[in-house]
């Protein structure tokens, strides 16, 4: 970032955890908005984990928008990352430091360039979605250092044109993304169900199954099954309108029975999804469906569930349990069942109450 001497560069940084959907976004009603089939609910992690950091810095130097993704160059002619910068460059508001000296007046910003850094801490080799931390992450930023003063709602319909899922890591806590109804995408905004503070006895565990980076990514997957699949017509009409509302109850009441059966019987029906789409797609391996056994056993034999499974879109296993005694006997199972010699599970993230608020700004 060489800035000439004299000129001025403004500064500002934020971090985006992500998030981890227990009602699933999958199939879009429009390509271009990012507008999805149904709405969907989500758990923000904890900043410690699994998070976006990105600095965006703006100078009259800087002769053109750049970006780097964990110190490597990357292109942003992608539509996506234009669509974000646009929306925010249209909302900026004029910017005074006294201290440095400097003022922007918002007719300005069409003609300052931007310089934008981001890191994620977590390894990208994981095979873990990046892109719903770093786009909201990227809006909020951005927001921050030309002073736009929309609310979050406003800011999760920004970033859900990078990502859709990113619309959900605006907020910590339990998030729910309401689909809309508008073609232009206004009401399509994400809406905290509730705060970090609400269900904090919840412990997540990711077991990572595969470092493999997926084949297929889900947003051309979920293209082909919106475009092939009559289950994901009947999900999106019949299933999920129902089963929104009894999540939002029983992460109201923190029911954690209801909430493990909803959160299990929605990742099952999203690959089932997969599996009618044409050609089908395959996210999980034997090793994610072993997982699944394990804790299907072990939830029928209690009688009742002792921690819930769900998986994106790959293998990559998302463990929820009810409480830190549940999370140390899931970890001794799967440690008894996946060896670590074996490398099948190369590691274990514990995010220890898992949840948070303001993106973690
Ligand atoms: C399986 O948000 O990555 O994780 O909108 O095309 O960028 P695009 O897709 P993306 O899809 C996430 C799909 C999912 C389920 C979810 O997070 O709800």
């Amino acid at each position: 970032m060489a800035v000439e001497e004299g000129q001025w560069v403004l500064m500002a940084t934020g971090r985006s955890p992500t998030n981890i959907a227990v009602i699933k976004y999958w199939g879009k009603r429009d390509e271009a908005l990012i507008l999805p089939v149904n709405d969907s609910i989500s758990v923000t992690l904890d900043p410690g984990h699994l998070s976006a950091t990105t600095s965006v810095a703006v100078s009259p130097s800087f002769p053109s928008d750049r970006m780097w993704l964990n110190g490597k160059e990357i292109s942003l002619s992608g539509g996506r990352f234009q669509n974000c910068l646009r929306e925010i460059r249209k909302r900026a508001r004029d910017v005074e430091d006294e201290k440095k000296g400097i003022r922007i007046n918002k007719e300005d910003w069409e003609k300052l360039h931007v310089h934008i850094a981001s890191y994620n801490n977590f390894p990208t080799a994981a095979g873990l979605a990046s892109s719903a931390a770093g786009f909201a992450c990227l809006v909020f930023t951005l927001g921050k250092v030309m002073n736009v003063m929309e609310d979050y709602g406003e800011l999760s319909s920004i970033a859900r044109q990078g990502s859709g899922s990113a619309c959900r890591s605006i907020y910590g806590g339990f998030v729910k993304w309401c689909m809309g109804k508008n073609n232009d995408g206004s009401d399509s905004i994400a809406v905290q169900l509730a705060d970090e503070a609400h269900w904090n006895d919840l412990v997540i565990i990711i077991a990572v199954v595969s470092s493999k980076q997926k084949e297929t990514s889900s947003t051309s997957g979920m293209r082909d099954s919106v475009e092939t699949s009559p289950l994901l017509q009947y999900r999106a009409q019949t299933i999920v309108p129902n089963r929104v509302l009894k999540m939002e109850e029983a992460i109201k009441s923190r029911n954690f029975e209801s909430f493990a059966r909803l959160t299990c019987a929605d990742s099952n029906q999203f690959h089932a999804v997969c599996m009618d789409t044409s050609s089908p797609i395959f996210y999980m391996n034997d090793t994610s469906h072993r997982i699944i056994n394990l804790v299907e056993k072990w939830n029928q034999s209690e009688g009742t569930p002792q921690v819930a499974y769900t998986f994106d879109a790959g293998p990559n296993a998302v463990l929820i349990a009810p409480n830190r005694k549940n999370a140390a006997l899931l970890l001794q199972k799967l440690l008894y069942c996946f060896p670590p010699q074996d490398h099948d599970l190369s590691s274990y993230m514990v995010g220890d109450k898992s949840i948070l608020s303001d993106a973690g700004l």
